[in-house]
């Protein structure tokens, strides 16, 4: 694909319909180069659902430029068949990104982003090595050490992040303020399909048996939800029940403090609700922010759950 405003295309590039398609860091940082003006970055792995398109229409909305990486992170996956797994539709994400007005993809191979084993790589601390960090050991570490190469290359004023991927949104944020990255980091509500599941770039995996089975993860959420009026042990509990009565093999379901993920202390006011969960060979995770306070759920009802 080229670039039809040319190069250094500033402000003539907010009307491009055409993203400009850049393969390699030298590429992009050529590209950025020739730009003025704000630039939001939405960093992904690809396979882009509406999701992802509610974070690219806010970087549009907010900034004069949009940058959108793809780009399937072998560093981050600790299990070679889940990153062979994963579903790669780089024609219609450009497509994708062309009707959201993307400015510019990155879209590097593995070789283009890393010449070489990197030698130095970005620790996550405590909060990487907890939860998703437990059971994905390393994953953090690779999902860091990307995001702040392509914060570098990019240079973005802004860059969204998905509340979907709750852990991750908080290690991003730590790195920044520990790091003094010179980028704010905006954070996007989750994106649910009709019947409550959110939207994840791996639902695509899920057979209609799975695909049927997974709803008890959203179903779970709004049954904890309900319950958090009688307070963080019972909202777990009705979780646990949801979960138990499908055919899901639940890895975690865990209230945490909604700003360290530390355990709840007791008396805690707020709670952020985690599961992840196996439906067959696809890993889910979702979560939730749960009031204990005051009396009735937190947020709306997710559309098509039916009574839980
Ligand atoms: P990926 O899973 O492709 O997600 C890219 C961004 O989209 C993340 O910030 C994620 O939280 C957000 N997202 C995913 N599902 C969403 C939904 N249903 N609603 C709203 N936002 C959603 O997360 C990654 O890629 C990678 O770890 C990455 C940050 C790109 C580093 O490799």
């Amino acid at each position: 694909m080229t670039d039809p405003a040319g190069p250094a295309g500033s402000a003539a590039s907010a009307a491009r319909s055409e993203p400009v398609v850049l393969g390699t860091p030298a590429a992009l940082r050529e590209w950025r180069s020739g730009q003025l003006g704000s630039v939001g970055f939405v960093p992904t792995m690809g396979a882009l659902h509406a999701g992802h398109g509610s974070l690219i229409e806010r970087a549009r909305r907010e900034n004069d430029l949009v940058v959108v990486s793809i780009f399937v992170n072998p560093l981050q996956f600790d299990d070679a068949a889940d990153l062979e797994a994963y579903p790669r539709t780089l024609e219609s994400d450009l497509e994708r990104c062309r009707t959201l007005r993307v400015d510019a993809v990155f879209a590097p191979s593995a070789a283009a982003l890393y010449p070489r084993a990197p030698e130095v790589t970005v620790h996550g601390g405590r909060l990487g090595t907890v939860l998703e960090g437990a059971s994905r050991p390393g994953h953090f570490d690779g999902m860091l050490t990307v995001v702040a190469k392509l914060l570098h290359l990019v240079a973005p004023e802004r860059a969204y992040f998905g509340q979907k991927d709750a852990q991750q949104l908080a290690l991003v944020r730590a790195m920044v303020a520990d790091l003094d990255l010179p980028v704010t980091i905006v954070a996007g509500a989750t994106l649910r399909d009709d019947d409550g599941l959110a939207l994840s770039s791996r639902n695509s995996r899920l057979d209609a048996h799975w695909r049927a089975q997974a709803r008890a993860i959203p179903r779970a959420v709004w049954a904890a939800a309900q319950a958090s009026a009688d307070g963080a042990d019972a909202a777990r509990a009705a979780a646990v029940r949801v979960l138990e009565e499908s055919a899901l093999r639940v890895d975690y379901v865990e209230l945490v403090a909604p700003e360290t993920f530390e355990p709840l202390d007791p008396g805690a006011a707020q709670g952020l609700l985690l599961i992840a969960a196996w439906a067959g060979e696809v890993r889910l995770i979702d979560n939730q922010l749960l009031t204990f306070t005051t009396a009735g759920p937190d947020g709306a009802r997710p559309q098509g759950l039916g009574e839980v």
